[in-house]
């Protein structure tokens, strides 16, 4: 029985505008609440990694180092905690170790006190270096088990996977249930097994996108879970997290009460509302998704639906839509039940359609080919032999850690870098480098320069 105080770790910087603003909120949309936010009593305030990364450089003309120094600056007391993909860890391909290690180096030098590390596929070997990497740099080392439904993904699978993430050093397991599939029964008994073969916090992270999130939580809580990710009121619902506020209301008096000030979550409530409302008009955004069951039947994220059927449009498809709802999950069978999650719900995704359009296998993308290779790592089950045969012949997978096999990354880059006219460049620099080059270098070229007189005022 956890008769601790429920903590809640907020998310409003980091999956809440990703899921409900396309990752649009800007570092001066934060500052000027952070202290207040930094008085709450959260356990900790997501506000790094995901795709946020990505949309300061690419959308945001903002350095998403310069970021977090920034909130650091202003959050004292509450731990800063990111979100990790593994091996590729902010990026869509795998990276060399050591890009990796310094990374996450680099990231707790800046500020960070918590990294979330997954892998789409929960294969261990992908979250090894990752995780040592933050053991390393005395960080608190999450690691996440992505959810999804399959005959490959039974509570035992989940704890099997969850030991072999402690016995790498994991000092926190999260849930991570990206889709909302996450039911409250299963997580009743997903959460109690783990707290029983396990004696590290459980954490839960789910969307409301089936509109199941609320009830999943408070049963998940029933069984134990330590910690539950929710995002203030009005960065809350639909395809984010469940508000936080009712969670506080909810247990206040109660065995698990939060210690939260209700007040307090009013004044950040108020203020992030006009913040949604900004964001929706300079971005023109559409902030209002609702939430869509339909995930429970087809299992595909919310925002992958739409994405999809635009695909399918642009292509002229459209009819063949109902088509692809029925594909997608035999794709995913076929191709041995990888969670969807990025990058995986991109290759299978990608697939379906192209199965719809084209005929069955017809054209096979590289990611395709690279998956049933083995070079993403192992999938949850077996690939339809059939399937393996026909989209990469006779070549033997790999059955090695895929990152073995790429040689250090590092030192390439900052010649590259140099090479390109900055040989100053700081580390953190060759990181966003190495991720992202293209949207990197556009920015270097507009806050890097040594024009004294600089038309852009760089300097
Ligand atoms: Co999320």
């Amino acid at each position: 029985m956890n008769n601790n105080p429920l903590k809640i770790m907020e998310t409003v910087l980091r999956d809440g505008h990703q899921s409900l603003a396309a990752t649009r909120m800007r570092t001066s949309d934060m500052i000027p609440i952070l202290r207040e936010m930094d008085n709450v009593g959260y356990h900790a305030l997501e506000v790094w990694g995901g795709a946020t990364f990505d949309a300061c450089l690419r959308f945001l003309d903002e350095d998403p180092w310069e970021r977090l120094r920034n909130i650091k600056k202003y959050v004292k007391k509450t731990p800063l905690q990111m979100l990790l993909r593994g091996q590729n860890i902010l990026g869509y391909n795998h990276y060399a170790d050591d890009v990796v290690r310094e990374f996450v180096f680099r990231s707790v030098d800046n500020g960070i006190d918590i990294i979330r590390v997954f892998d789409a596929l929960n294969d261990p070997r992908n979250l090894e270096c990752a995780m040592k990497a933050t053991k390393d740099a005395g960080a608190h080392a999450q690691g996440a088990l992505v959810y999804t439904i399959s005959p490959y993904h039974k509570t035992s699978d989940f704890v099997h996977f969850a030991q072999d993430l402690i016995d790498m050093g994991a000092d926190s397991i999260c849930i991570k249930d990206m889709a909302g599939l996450l039911s409250p029964y299963a997580a009743y008994d997903l959460v109690k097994t783990l707290k029983e073969k396990t004696s590290v916090p459980i954490e839960v992270h789910s969307h409301c996108t089936s509109a199941m999130a609320s009830m999943t939580y408070i049963k998940a809580i029933e069984a134990g879970a330590d910690i539950i990710d929710t995002a203030i009121s009005p960065f809350s619902g639909s395809t984010s997290q469940p508000a936080t506020e009712p969670f506080v209301y909810s247990f206040a008096g109660q065995p698990r009460d939060t210690g939260i000030d209700l007040e307090k979550l009013h004044t950040l409530a108020d203020y992030f509302r006009i913040v949604k409302s900004d964001l929706t008009t300079t971005f023109n955004l559409n902030t209002n998704i609702p939430v869509d069951p339909k995930v429970l039947t087809f299992q595909i994220p919310g925002g992958m639906l739409s994405n999809l059927l635009h695909q399918m449009k642009e292509q002229g498809a459209e009819n063949k839509y109902p088509e692809l709802l029925k594909e997608m999950p035999k794709v995913r069978a076929e191709l041995g039940y990888p969670p969807l999650v990025t990058p995986t719900s991109q290759i299978v995704g990608s697939m379906a359609v192209l199965n719809v359009t084209l005929g069955r296998y017809k054209m096979i993308s590289k990611e395709v080919k690279d998956l049933v290779r083995g070079k993403y790592g192992r999938t949850p089950g077996p690939i339809d032999p059939a399937i393996k045969k026909m989209i990469i012949g006779n070549e033997e997978p790999i059955n090695h850690r895929p990152a073995d096999d790429i040689p250090p990354q590092m030192e390439k880059m900052a010649q590259d870098l140099a090479a390109t006219g900055y040989p100053e460049a700081t580390t953190e620099d060759i990181l966003s480098y190495a991720l992202f080059p293209e949207i990197a270098l556009a920015y270097f070229g507009k806050h890097r320069c040594e024009n004294p007189i600089c038309p852009n005022n760089c300097k």
